[in-house]
């Protein structure tokens, strides 16, 4: 099929990607020339694994282009995909001024018959409104809108889009229904058609239950903390209840990235446009909020006075295998970190992660080496789980910092191992009832 994406974010880009891999032959609109003229020289804005050569390899068999110019982009094309970005504006709404940017291009098109897919996580009701939009505003165009949220998560992404456990189509018709239904047939995924209202609900529903599955995880880590238990072992044990499941019960100091703290936020906003009280989502953003700020108290416990001490940050970006920072619970634990007047040290494996966090704070140093990062510390902040840090020599590390002390946001580490080398080992609702 001949698939015009616009939008060459991350759901963009990886679509775009995917989609040409599969033999259709893609355009992806992107409006930023800065960001167009990287990617005419596959250089991808964003750290995914993977992506890079598949651009490369999709770009060089002629099956992936890209263009600034959405009329040369849609034109020819059977399906267009609008995956541009939709963040949360101060209140929690969902800002979709980026949606209506591509509408108003949309609208002025040659007249023609067109098929569009939202995969942006849009509020419910925003393709009906689109497709009228359209239908009123193109004139002598006809206009069909599908709902197709995306639920691939950055740092697997590929292998997300590729394996995707469902694929949610929400349509107001059986043949647009169809038709997205012979594009991704090739993946041989389970399809579920809804209506649009439905599919749209669908990506806050789940978003919003992966973020309540981590805050009730952190809530029970609060009681095993003042019981003597160890969460992870409470976590490892409801999970093997098949109807539990153990994905999304790593407590530690919370969700951040671009997605599970906005669409919780726009959720708990539509429903309050609605009149409705939902005290469960607001709590799990209260959770939320509580978990990002202990390990700065549990320091300043542990110390009674912090200022002047040098503290070591392992990990910026919101979770391992990406280099973002939105959201990041890094940012607000450091910035808690230097209002307390510490020195902090902060190690990411990504350059582009550390050089952000460098814009954001004058006083931070930031190091590619954990090692580095942790001489003359009074602590170690264990915030992003990298892999390259279970392989820590803890023996070397003992003589690198000032005091032997982690404090492990994520639960990475065996507590016993870390103990051996002379460490003080204190994580998140593992029975440390002290603090
Ligand atoms: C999330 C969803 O998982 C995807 O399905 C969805 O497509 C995506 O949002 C989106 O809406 O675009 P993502 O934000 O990439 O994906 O990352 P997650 O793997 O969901 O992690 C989110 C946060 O939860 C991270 O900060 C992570 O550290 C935290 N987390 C995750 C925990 O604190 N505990 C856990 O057990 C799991």
């Amino acid at each position: 099929m001949r698939v015009c994406v616009i939008g060459a974010g991350y759901v963009g880009l990886v679509t775009a990607a995917v989609l040409a891999d599969l033999g259709n032959d893609v355009v992806t609109v992107e409006a930023n020339r800065e960001t167009l003229l990287k990617l005419e020289l596959n250089s991808i804005p964003f750290y995914e694994a993977g992506l890079e050569d598949m651009v490369r390899r999709t770009r060089k068999a002629g099956l992936l282009r890209f263009t600034v110019d959405i009329e040369s982009g849609v034109c020819d094309t059977d399906i267009v995909m609008i995956t541009v970005g939709t963040p949360a504006s101060e209140d929690g709404r969902c800002d979709l001024r980026a949606l209506e940017a591509v509408a108003a291009s949309l609208a002025a098109l040659p007249p023609g018959e067109y098929f569009a897919v939202i995969k942006s996580t849009v509020p419910a009701g925003t393709a009906d409104w689109l497709e009228d939009y359209l239908n009123q505003a193109a004139e002598g165009s006809s206009w069909e809108v599908v709902s197709n949220p995306e639920f691939l998560r950055q740092g697997s992404a590929i292998r997300d889009a590729v394996e995707a456990d469902r694929i949610i189509i929400g349509a107001a018709s059986e043949k647009a229904a169809r038709t997205l239904q012979e594009l991704y047939k090739p993946l041989n995924r389970t399809v579920l058609v809804t209506d649009r209202r439905s599919a749209e609900m669908i990506k806050y529903a789940s978003n919003s239950f992966l973020a309540a599955k981590i805050s009730f995880i952190n809530e029970i880590a609060v009681i095993c903390e003042k019981t003597g238990a160890d969460v992870t072992k409470v976590a490892e044990g409801m999970a093997l209840d098949r109807r539990i499941g153990g994905a999304f019960l790593g407590a530690g100091i919370g969700f951040g990235g671009s997605c599970l703290p906005k669409d919780l936020a726009c959720l708990i906003h539509t429903a309050k446009q609605h009149d409705l009280r939902v005290p469960l989502l607001e709590s799990v953003k209260e959770i939320n909020d509580r978990q990002v700020k202990i390990l700065p108290e549990r320091l300043a416990h542990i110390y009674g006075e912090v200022s002047g001490k040098t503290v070591c940050v392992w990990g910026l970006a919101y979770k391992p295998g990406t280099d973002d920072l939105r959201d990041a619970p890094s940012i607000r634990i450091i910035d808690d970190l230097i209002k307390r007047n510490c020195v902090v040290k902060a190690f990411d494996p990504m350059l582009v992660a550390r050089n952000k966090i460098a814009a954001m704070f004058a006083k931070i140093e930031t190091y590619a080496d954990p090692y580095e990062a942790a001489k003359d510390a009074a602590a170690i902040l264990l915030v992003t789980e990298w892999g390259l840090l279970r392989e820590v020599d803890w023996v070397k590390l003992r003589d690198i910092v000032n005091v032997p002390l982690i404090l492990d946001g994520r639960n990475t580490f065996a507590p016993h191992e870390v103990e051996k080398a002379g460490f003080t080992y204190i994580g998140i609702g593992r029975g440390c009832s002290a603090y």
